[in-house]
């Protein structure tokens, strides 16, 4: 093991846990269609959910993963994890919330205070590469706030003014497709960092000032802090329609052929 260069690595390394990820699992899946809910969905006869806990579990940063599953099937995700042998990693299940900051939220309430990286990874994003996972890890142990994976945009991308049932919408402009990433997860965050964005973010909601905020790096934007994209993969893609439920079967089919996996 590489001698610790920095007093936060050497915190890091004492607690025995270098990080934590929570898995917000408690969506339904409306948009893949009717169904179980998305995390308990198969993809090559294994739910998504176990997928993402193995593809986490799988890197040696990560100590520990919690699960926030749908609250009324919290006993059914125990069962489901402890089927498919996740050993050697400390997997705990909560109850999820209404919404994915809060299913977040209330996971993150179940990391202890002395894990000082704790990473955030969809349910839905089966086939993150170990090696995606590692590097947010390193980079936060290396110093940064808030790292998410990020890819270049294969198409240009238009800001429009939306019109409801349909019509053609107007467009605003057109940013640079160089300037941007789509961003993926485990998106990584110091423990202390995340705790206070989450906290401020449920005191501005009961005030009826925060704005939408779909993922966990931007509510450290929201409230000023600095955030890094490190390369992401394309494999790292979110399974959201049923079309990537095709790509993902294909993925998983062709790494099951190239390695046994
Ligand atoms: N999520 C959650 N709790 C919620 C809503 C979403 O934990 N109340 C989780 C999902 O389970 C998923 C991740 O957040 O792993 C990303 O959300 P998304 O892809 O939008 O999943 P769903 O909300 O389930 O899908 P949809 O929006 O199509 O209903
Ligand atoms: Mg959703």
């Amino acid at each position: 093991m590489a001698i610790p260069t920095s007093p936060k690595e050497r915190n890091l390394n004492a607690t025995g846990v270098v990080a934590a990820a929570v898995v917000p699992a408690a969506g339904r899946g409306e948009r893949l269609g009717p169904g179980a809910p998305k995390a308990l969905r198969e993809l090559g006869g294994v739910p998504l959910l176990v997928h993402a806990v193995r593809a986490l579990a799988r890197s040696r940063a990560v100590g520990l993963v919690v699960v926030a599953a749908p609250a009324d099937g919290v006993a059914e995700v125990v069962a489901l994890l402890d089927s498919h042998g996740l050993d050697g990693k400390d997997i705990r299940v909560v109850a999820g919330g209404a919404t994915r900051q809060e299913s977040v939220r209330l996971g993150l309430a179940a990391v202890p205070a002395e894990v000082e990286v704790v990473l955030v990874h969809d349910a839905a994003r089966p086939l993150v590469p170990v090696d995606v996972v590692d590097a947010v890890a390193a980079a936060v142990r290396a110093g940064a706030d808030a790292v998410v994976p990020g890819v270049p945009l294969a198409d240009t991308v238009k800001r429009v003014r939306p019109q409801t049932g349909g019509g053609p919408e107007p467009v605003l402009d057109t940013p640079d497709r160089a300037t941007l990433r789509a961003v993926q997860t485990p998106q990584g965050f110091r423990h202390t960092t995340l705790s206070e964005v989450h906290e401020k973010a449920l005191a501005e909601e009961a005030g009826g000032t925060m704005p939408p905020v779909t993922d966990d790096a931007g509510l450290v934007e929201h409230f000023g802090g600095q955030v890094v994209v490190v390369p992401g993969h394309e494999e790292a893609f979110k399974v959201t329609r049923p079309i990537d439920l095709v790509l993902a079967e294909a993925v998983l089919a062709r790494r099951r052929a190239s390695d046994g996996f």
